[in-house]
Parts: C-alpha cells; sequence; structure tokens
C-alpha cells in the first residue's frame, strides 16, 4: 500500500486527502516509481477545485504530474529503464489517468526522464515542467529569435521565471510583468530585463515606451481573462501573444476588431504539445538539459512541504504569494 492523495469531493485546499491505495502492478509500457519528490503546479489545484480544461472522470481522484523518483518495477515491453535507476516525471498523460502525489505510483514510461546521479530529487521534480513549458512555447511555437522582446506575465511562477532564463539563453530580452512590487528585485535578480509592475503601470504602455513604439516579437501571458486586449497591444506587428495560463478565472476575450484587426497571432499553448509527442520531448529535454548543465536554467524553489501537509502547500500555491516552485518531499 501507498500514502496516496486524492480529492472525493471538488473544492479548496482541504478536499485533499491521504488514503492508503494499493498502487498496483504497471502494465504494458508503464511503470512504477518510488516517489522523492513531487512539483506542485496550478493545474493540479485547478483539477482540484474542477476549473481545470478536464473534468475528475470519476472520484476519488488522484492528481499530480511532476516528480522525481526511482524506479521500483517495470511493466511488460518497457525497454531503456531498469529497477532502480533515478528518473524524474514530465507531464504527459491526462490526470484522469495517472497521479504522482503518492508515495509510489505507477506512470507511462513514456513520461520518465533518467535523472542523473548529481541531479536531487527536488531539483529533479522542480525544473522540467517550467522549462519545457517555456522551451516548447518561446522556441518551438513563438520561434523567439536573438534580438527579440519577450513579455512574461505572472514572472514569479516557476513557469514565469523559467521564461526569464529561456528567453535570456535564446538572446531575447525579457520583461518581467508582476502584479505588486514585492517582487521586482527578485526578478531583476532572476534575469528579467525590465520589470512592469501591473498593479501600478499601463503595462501596454510601459512595454510599447520600452521598445521603442514596435511592441514586443511575443507576449507570453498566464494569467488571461479581460486584460488580454491590453496586453495585445503590447505586440509588435506580426507578433505573437501566447496563451498558457487562465489565473484571472475570468473569461477571455479575443482581442480584435476594438483594436483595428492588428496583425497579431493569438495562441494558446500547453506543454503536452511537447511532452506528448516523442520528437519534441526528445528535442525539448535536450535543450533543458544543456541549460541545466551550463547554469542557464536552475531549480527556483520557494517552498518545501511533506507529502502529509499538502493541503498547506495548496493552501501557498493559491496564495499567489510564492516565487518560483512549491516542492512536496515524500519523507519515510
Ligand atoms: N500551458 C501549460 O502547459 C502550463 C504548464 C504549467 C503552468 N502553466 C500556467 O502557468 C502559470 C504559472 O503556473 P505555476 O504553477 O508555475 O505557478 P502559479 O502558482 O500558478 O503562479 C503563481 C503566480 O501567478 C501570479 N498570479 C496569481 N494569481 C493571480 C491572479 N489572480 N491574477 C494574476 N496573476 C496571478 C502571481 O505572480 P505575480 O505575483 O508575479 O503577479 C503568482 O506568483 C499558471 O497559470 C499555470 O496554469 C501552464
Amino acid at each position: 500500500m501507498a500514502l496516496t492523495v486524492r480529492f472525493h469531493e471538488y473544492g479548496g485546499p482541504e478536499v485533499l486527502r491521504l488514503d492508503e491505495v494499493d498502487p498496483g502492478e504497471p502494465a504494458a509500457g508503464e511503470v512504477l516509481i518510488r516517489v522523492d519528490a513531487i512539483g506542485v503546479n496550478r493545474a493540479e489545484a485547478l483539477f482540484r477545485a474542477g476549473q481545470y480544461i478536464e473534468q475528475a472522470l470519476e472520484l476519488p481522484a488522484r492528481l499530480g504530474a511532476e516528480a522525481a523518483g526511482v524506479v521500483e518495477r517495470l511493466g511488460p515491453g518497457v525497454d531503456g529503464l531498469e529497477p532502480g535507476q533515478a528518473v524524474s516525471v514530465v507531464p504527459a498523460f491526462s490526470q484522469n489517468d495517472y497521479g504522482v502525489y503518492a508515495e509510489r505510483a505507477i506512470v507511462p514510461a513514456r513520461a520518465l526522464l533518467p535523472r542523473p546521479s548529481t541531479v536531487d530529487a527536488v531539483t529533479g521534480a522542480a525544473v522540467w515542467m517550467p522549462y519545457l513549458t517555456a522551451y516548447g512555447a518561446m522556441a518551438e511555437v513563438t520561434g523567439l529569435r536573438p534580438g527579440d522582446v519577450a513579455v512574461v506575465t505572472a514572472a514569479s511562477s516557476g513557469v514565469g521565471l523559467a521564461a526569464l532564463h529561456t528567453a535570456a539563453r535564446l538572446g531575447a530580452t525579457p520583461i518581467a510583468v508582476t502584479r505588486t512590487r514585492a517582487k521586482a528585485d527578485r526578478l531583476l535578480a532572476e534575469g528579467a530585463a525590465e520589470v512592469v509592475v501591473s498593479g501600478e503601470q499601463d503595462v501596454a504602455g510601459r512595454v510599447l515606451e520600452l521598445t521603442g513604439g514596435r511592441g514586443a516579437a511575443a507576449v507570453f501571458d498566464a494569467v488571461a481573462g479581460p486584460g488580454v486586449v491590453d496586453l495585445a497591444r503590447a505586440v509588435a506587428a506580426g507578433g505573437t501573444l501566447l496563451l498558457w495560463g487562465a489565473q484571472s478565472g475570468r473569461p477571455t476575450p479575443y482581442p480584435g476588431f476594438e483594436l483595428g484587426m492588428p496583425a497579431l497571432n493569438v495562441r494558446t499553448f500547453t506543454v503536452q504539445e511537447i511532452t506528448r509527442d516523442a520528437d519534441r520531448l526528445r528535442r525539448a529535454a535536450a535543450y533543458v538539459a544543456s541549460g541545466l548543465r551550463d547554469g542557464a536554467f536552475r531549480a527556483v524553489v520557494d517552498r518545501l512541504f511533506p507529502l502529509t501537509e499538502i493541503a498547506a502547500a495548496h493552501r501557498y500555491l493559491d496564495s499567489g504569494a510564492r516565487f518560483g516552485k512549491v516542492v512536496v518531499t515524500v519523507r519515510r
């Protein structure tokens, strides 16, 4: 049996329960892993609340898609992995099919990346989702090039910080957007060329000022909602407004007619575009691994919580106070 986090009803962090569950045996193409650390992400909070892009198909439901651990058993037909091997889990599956908030969990082999002995479990759980998301959206989808300006909203989130680092590594200039001034200095220390405080400043006006009136090549927005109309004003002709989150929780209008039908590409994106395609995952993983090796990329971990305090971890996530990743450790 394995301590496993499940929710039996939708709701706030308090609905998360620690149940003893038999993880079962891995089927063809699956692997049973011992989980050592878990990356906590907005998608799980939304899934728990019944507000994610997919609903739980049955309750109680498991959750979690980012982790680091060690292979225990291989299902039939799994090659290239062996028991005892350290691995990271990347989000390449629906939480309706698998969930890693547990002491032990079954995951598809295609969601596992080998974890070098130099990468500890907390780092192995914290880096992949943010950097695969940032690389996929910025390099593969948007084609960000050296000299481009990239605007990143919710910049202090795990994905936001990875996006600042990725833009810089691609030779682009990252501009961070954050709601209050509280995190501005830390965003500059993480490589933002400029910080725009959305609670105090006209974001589009400031980006246009910083880019000599041209606008940014791309805006990567995790907030969505009515603010996208203003953000669209900050995009250069032919540029992209990429939506990769919905922090505002409000309906998102299409920014078109009221802006004079600009030459604007609006694109939605999830990391699963990358992680569910073996070739794209191989390329993205190679890019992220090289960034981790040369020091351009690193885990920015805000706080650690033990698995038994998973509700507190989600409360902290929901508070919006964080700077970087929240990671849950599985103590034995
Ligand atoms: N598309 C994908 O594949 C993908 C993958 C992973 C994550 N995401 C998205 O990326 C975003 C970040 O995810 P995460 O798990 O790294 O961190 P997170 O905990 O969801 O993000 C925290 C940050 O979001 C900002 N924020 C919180 N509430 C907000 C609100 N109501 N309005 C505006 N901003 C708000 C705050 O940043 P400031 O204080 O700096 O403003 C806060 O520090 C989420 O929207 C998530 O859904 C997308």
